[in-house]
């Protein structure tokens, strides 16, 4: 029989426990379920509301019941509604009457929230400290490629000459602001709901704000309907795992990309690749495309949440147990594609000559050249149509830019000298850009130098967490 069954008369059908049931999803929190009864036993102790002779039986208890559940000897049983029922129950067989009091002043329902919010901080820390990882591992890829030159785009088409390394740092400032929303989301979440009991707070003296630093929370929650049945924490955690993985997604679109033949930027070790069980030459990115198509399943969890929680009336409503399994899945995945894209960066191989050779088709000269004619007083407005022309030109006698005579040049424009030739060189070009921000040699040094510091300042914060 569960644990509420004195007002039943009969007992839920096999069907309906099953249903009904978060066991399996809450084995994940076993460690914080017995953490949070630690605490709230050594505060009834305190307070007097047990004796000092029954807390040392349930403590003794539940650390003997986290013993088998690290070593994965616990006997689990069906019939246990959840991780709650399943700790307590077994509490009380082993200590009987001191292990029945430890539910005094205390609710499943601040009990449960308790424990979302020590596992999300944990789920959290762990992502920060792997986003800091892969920050790392992107910080090293560019200093490694420091002046790879590539083509940029815009609309897929080829636009200007930029540096891989330029290139590859936009995605860390992608991944350093996926770092704030997580640190965010873990202050979210570090507040205290135990002691709110069901909803009401109780007529015990409980001492919340002892159980909020024996738990290493910030505050205990200000209000006892708010503490059971806020989740908000977790759509904060979905919603920075899911920006997370868009970015990852991105990535993983033109690391796809870029190892088509077609481009030939880069290949993928074989570690990071898969065959085909019909074409025997086949080299495929199965795990970029994973975290790709993963992407969309973290986006669901977020929007499964947000769905779930807006019905909701105050305060706990059992709609509230679905909360866990996407966050946990979320995060596992967030924390498992960083580490593989960790894994891509480090071990592929950089074409660097097929991405200069590329970098020089398109006329990715062109706005410099407009500069150029710019520069020797013609307005820019009129240079961007002179050397649109000079496209046009070259395209009708397949040529490129850096192909023209100074002659072919002068028919143009009579601004043009024989020093036109140094603005066609896409690594020149590339090396000049140098305003704040840009793909210059001296702005990514610098910015380097930035993502560097800023790194080391979150490193620290991760691990503090
Ligand atoms: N298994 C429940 C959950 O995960 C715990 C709280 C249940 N409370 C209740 N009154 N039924 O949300």
């Amino acid at each position: 029989m569960a644990l509420w069954s004195g007002r039943f008369e009969q007992g839920v059908s096999e069907f309906t426990q099953e249903f009904g049931a978060s066991l399996e999803d809450d084995k994940s929190m076993y460690a914080q379920d017995i953490t949070a009864s630690i605490a709230h036993a050594r505060m009834l102790a305190k307070q007097g509301i047990i004796s000092q002779e029954d807390e040392s039986k349930i403590v003794d208890g539940l650390q003997k019941i986290k013993g088998e559940m690290d070593a994965g000897t616990f006997e689990w049983d069906v019939n246990d509604e959840d991780i709650h029922m399943a700790v307590e129950g077994r509490l009380i067989k082993d200590v009987g009457a001191a292990g029945a009091r430890l539910h005094t002043g205390r609710s499943r329902n601040d009990q449960v929230a308790t424990d979302i919010r020590l596992l999300a901080k944990d789920m959290l820390a762990e992502l920060a400290q792997e986003n800091c990882k892969l920050r790392a591992t992107l910080i090293k890829a560019a200093e490694k490629n420091f002046d790879v030159v590539m083509p940029g785009y815009t609309h897929m088409q080829h636009a200007q000459p930029v540096l891989f390394s330029h290139h590859l740092l936009a995605y860390y400032w992608m991944f350093a602001r996926d770092f704030k929303r997580i640190v965010d989301a873990y202050d979210d979440a570090d507040a205290n709901p135990l002691g709110s009991a069901a909803l009401a707070g109780t007529t015990y003296p409980l001492d919340r704000f002892y159980t909020t630093e024996l738990l290493g929370f910030d505050h205990p929650i200000q209000n006892s309907m708010d503490a059971v049945s806020d989740r908000d924490y977790l759509l904060d955690l979905l919603y920075a795992c899911s920006v997370s993985m868009m970015h990852l997604s991105r990535l993983c679109e033109e690391i796809i990309t870029w190892s088509t033949t077609e481009f030939g930027f880069i290949t993928l070790s074989d570690a990071y690749s898969t065959g085909s069980s019909i074409m025997p030459q086949k080299k495929n990115p199965d795990f970029a495309e994973l975290t790709r198509g993963k992407s969309g399943r973290v986006v669901g969890n977020l929007v499964a949440l947000l769905v779930t929680m807006k019905g909701l009336p105050l305060a706990y409503n059992k709609d509230l147990q679905e909360c866990k399994r996407g966050a946990m899945d979320s995060a596992k995945t967030l924390r498992d594609c960083m580490v593989c894209m960790e894994g891509m960066i480090d071990t592929w191989e950089v074409h660097k000559d097929k991405m200069l050779a590329e970098a020089k088709l398109g006329f990715t000269a062109a706005t410099d050249v407009a500069d150029y004619l710019a520069k020797r007083g013609m307005p820019f407005r009129q240079a961007h149509e002179v050397v649109g022309e000079l496209v046009l030109y070259c395209e009708k006698h397949h040529k490129g830019l850096e192909d023209l005579t100074i002659d072919e040049f002068r028919a143009a424009s009579d601004l043009f000298d024989e020093d036109v030739a140094k603005d066609l060189d896409p690594a020149g070009i590339a090396r000049a850009r140098n305003t704040y921000g840009g793909t210059g040699h001296d702005a990514v040094r610098q910015q380097l130098e930035e993502a560097r510091d800023g790194l080391r300042e979150d490193e620290a914060a991760a691990a503090s967490l």
